[in-house]
């Protein structure tokens, strides 16, 4: 069982956005197998810092399209990726300097962040987009 289960219920309805956060919840699910099997630093390393590049991008994305939107809520979605983006970030580098072991306990965060994120924030300013009648600018260009 993947820590991180896809459904349904986790589509915003913007084809390019939910196809990042399921490539995330694939991420997450790899990042939690990998630490389950034991992996050691070379495979958790790049695991982990690939995760890290896709979300940060898929953050910019998402803040790209709020903008071109004007989106209220732009400032405070915004500082949730900010915020997320500076712990995993302390996290890599305290896991590269072989300060802290990476366990479930992370994979679990990671998986809980990213499905109330996305159910709260990410839902909300794509329904926003629907409501005004507003056209959901393609992000990310295939990504
Ligand atoms: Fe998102
Ligand atoms: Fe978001």
């Amino acid at each position: 069982m993947p820590i991180a289960q896809w459904d349904k219920s986790y589509c915003t309805g913007h084809p390019l956005v939910d196809k990042q956060h399921e490539e995330l919840f694939r991420m997450v699910n790899s990042l939690h197998d990998a630490i389950v099997a034991g992996k050691g630093k070379e495979v958790l390393g790049p695991t982990l810092t690939e995760l890290a590049t896709y979300t940060i991008q898929h953050f910019k994305d998402e803040e790209g399209l709020m903008t071109s939107i004007n989106y209220p809520a732009l400032a405070a979605h915004k500082r949730k990726h900010e915020d997320l983006t500076a712990k995993v970030k302390e996290l890599i580098a305290k896991f590269q300097d072989g300060k802290m072991v990476l366990s479930v306990t992370l994979s679990a965060f990671l998986s809980d962040w990213l499905r109330h994120h996305i159910k709260e924030d990410d839902a909300a300013l794509i329904k926003y987009t629907r409501e005004h009648g507003l056209v959901a600018k393609p992000v990310g260009a295939g990504r």
